[in-house]
């Protein structure tokens, strides 16, 4: 069986078609300047294809998630999730068959590499079983397989290259075919590109750029100059998918539009606005309502004064204001709840919501229906509880410069952080492995090494041997220390925190 999908219109008028079994042989690199229609071309191929293939798509500018709402395409918000986490949902999105949108809009190019990275890793990583072919592709691929060195790190650009390396030379065998954009030629390592029999060439402008695509696509350079002169929209094709001499085609409408469309020229508004200065200029809305990435120099203060302000437990809108002494007793209730859900074996091991669930029901029996956390505070709850930390540190000075920095991290490792920052502050050596991964709700001692490396590279930690072999982790810009200690121990070296005792 073959299955032709249609790209557009040739000049003369005739369907332009693509191969899609070729396709998934041969692998396809589209070339143009910015405008000049790339991710539409992208698009009409997913849409096109999507009946017959499995597809993902490593998506810079979050374009591509308007697919799920026609097609049914997963969108994964890469900023959401760790790297490991992203790597194991590239393994279940093969081992499922589930087409995807990685959208990775609003990280910073060092970060976008790495998850990318990560992501092409699980997909590339899966069992033999699971080598179903699927459309892998990646828009604005330059970013990700750059030619030259820019400013993320050297181990982001491994990463990423390589992980676009193995996309494009060695996906074939694992049915992964390679889809690729990019604006510049010259921008793309030369491997990754160099990897693709089926060529689209958009408007391109640069000689540079002209001259590469004459060289891919077997034509005079001279030749090459008709590239100026396409509209948007318009490709040279080649390649076994495509056509055996280039041909110029026009690629056709798609059912989805991109999310992020170009501006478009509106007509003016046709009432007047009775008084521009007033509203333009009133004055602006308090600043501490903004929400924020990353800590900024004055957040600190915000956070002391939001800490202040906020009571631990928000009663509901319609009741009437609970004296001092009754949220006291309902704190050191809820507390007490959350210390007989977690109390329950393998409590340390139980999904999030699994937790929830059982936490809201008990705090339902102590009479507590109107004051029940909700689940934002009693993740933040448990990972105080997790990493064996008590209320009182709460009021610490120097505690809440910790919880600022642990704020950096993904939710679900900010107990750790505050564990070690625990164990740092008082001079206690540093916890095991094992003891890491448990308050991390995990089995696994590789995750809670590869933790540790993670929160080194976000620079909140490093991390030493000394002569012994035993670990001491210094908290960078805090300076504090923790005493050496063994990573195979098992337990707490120092005392006083089981996590059920000190809430
Ligand atoms: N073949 C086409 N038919 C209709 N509109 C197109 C076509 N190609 C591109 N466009 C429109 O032109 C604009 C730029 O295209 P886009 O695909 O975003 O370019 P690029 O990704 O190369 O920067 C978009 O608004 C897109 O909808
Ligand atoms: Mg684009």
């Amino acid at each position: 069986m073959t299955v032709a999908i249609e790209m557009g219109q040739t000049i003369a008028g005739a369907v332009a078609a693509m191969d899609l079994e070729e396709l998934l042989a041969t692998r396809l690199l589209v070339q143009g300047n910015s405008g000049s229609g790339k991710s539409h071309l992208l698009r009409r191929l997913l849409e096109q294809s999507a009946p017959w293939v499995q597809q993902a798509i490593i998506d810079p500018e979050g374009d591509f998630v308007t697919l799920a709402e026609h097609f049914g395409h997963l969108v994964i918000e890469a900023e959401d999730h760790t790297e490991r986490g992203l790597q194991v949902a590239g393994e279940r999105a093969r081992l499922h068959r589930v087409s995807t949108v990685l959208n990775l809009e609003g990280l910073d190019a060092e970060n976008q590499m790495r998850r990318a990275a990560a992501f092409l890793g699980g997909l590339f990583d899966v069992d033999r079983d699971h080598w179903y072919p699927m459309l892998v592709v990646v828009d604005e691929a330059q970013l990700f397989a750059p030619a030259v060195a820019g400013e993320v790190s050297d181990e982001a650009r491994k990463l990423s290259l390589g992980a676009m390396t193995n996309l494009m030379c060695r996906g074939r065998k694992r049915g992964l075919a390679g889809i690729i954009a990019t604006q510049r030629l010259a921008k793309l390592a030369k491997n990754v590109a160099a990897e693709a029999s089926n060529f689209l060439m958009g408007r391109t402008f640069l000689d540079i750029d002209m001259a590469r695509a004459a060289d891919l696509l077997g034509m005079e350079r001279r030749q090459a100059e008709t590239f100026r002169d396409l509209e948007r929209g318009q490709f040279m094709a080649l390649g076994p998918a495509l056509s055996r001499r280039p041909l110029r085609l026009h690629i056709g409408t798609t059912d989805t539009k991109p999310r992020n469309s170009t501006p478009r020229l509106m007509p003016m508004p046709e009432a007047t606005l009775e008084d521009a200065r007033a509203v333009i200029l009133a004055a602006p809305p308090p600043d501490a309502s903004r929400p924020q990435r990353r800590p900024a120099p004055d957040l600190l203060e915000q956070l002391r004064a939001a800490k202040a302000a906020a009571p631990e437990i928000r009663p509901e809108p319609f009741e009437l204001p609970a004296s001092a002494e009754e949220l006291a007793d309902r704190r050191e209730r809820v507390d007490r709840t959350l210390r007989a859900v977690l109390a329950e074996p393998d409590a340390g091991f139980r999904a999030i919501g699994v937790l929830y669930q059982e936490f809201v029901v008990r705090c339902r029996i102590e009479g507590l229906g109107s004051a029940v956390p909700d689940l934002t505070e009693f993740r933040r709850m448990l990972t105080r509880a997790r990493a064996g930390l008590g209320a009182e540190l709460a009021e610490d000075d120097a505690w809440q410069d910790v919880s600022l920095r642990a704020s950096i991290l993904p939710e679900d490792m900010q107990g750790v952080f505050m564990m070690i920052a625990r164990a740092a502050k008082e001079g206690w050596p540093c916890p095991g492995d094992a003891v890491i991964a448990r308050a991390y709700g995990s089995h696994s001692l590789r995750r809670a090494q590869r933790l540790l490396s993670y929160m080194e590279e976000q620079g909140l930690i490093v991390c030493q041997l000394d002569g012994a072999g035993r670990r001491f982790v210094t908290l960078v810009e805090l300076a504090w220390a923790t005493a050496p200690g063994d990573p195979n121990a098992d337990d707490m070296p120092a005392e006083p925190v089981s996590s059920a005792a000190s809430l």
